[in-house]
């Protein structure tokens, strides 16, 4: 094969498996599920509170995707809420914060 068609080929396939955000649809599966088991043991599994406050969008009316996702990342010193940069990159956090914004869809 020659080395465009190796480009055209390689670039369709980086496509198909990366969204918008650079997060691969593998991750994004991970991350759903992080969100559900390690997030909701505190959160609810249902983002509806339990050692953590609520996370549904009518609660974070009024917070935004950059707050969020800085909570997420740095954590909340003096409270329960643990720091997650060792596991999730700044784009990752977000993407995170943006489906609590949403609505988590279980
Ligand atoms: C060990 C329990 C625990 C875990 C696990 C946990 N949290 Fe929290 N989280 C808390 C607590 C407690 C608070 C409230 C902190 C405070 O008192 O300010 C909080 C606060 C938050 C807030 C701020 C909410 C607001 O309205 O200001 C966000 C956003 C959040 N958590 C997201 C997450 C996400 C996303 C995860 C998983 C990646 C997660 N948390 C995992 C306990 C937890």
């Amino acid at each position: 094969m020659t080395r465009l068609a190796w480009l055209a080929l390689s670039l369709m396939l980086s496509t198909a498996l990366v969204a918008g955000d650079g997060i691969t649809s593998d991750r994004e599966q991970e991350l759903h599920n992080l969100l559900i088991q390690d997030c909701g043991s505190c959160h609810g599994l249902q983002m509806k509170g339990g050692l953590g406050p609520a996370l549904l969008p009518q609660v974070l009316q009024g917070k935004n995707a950059d707050y969020l996702s800085s909570v997420i990342l740095h954590g909340r010193s003096g409270s329960a809420m643990p720091a997650w940069k060792g596991l999730l990159s700044p784009v990752e956090a977000r993407w995170i914060a943006e489906r609590l914004l949403q609505g988590v869809k279980q």
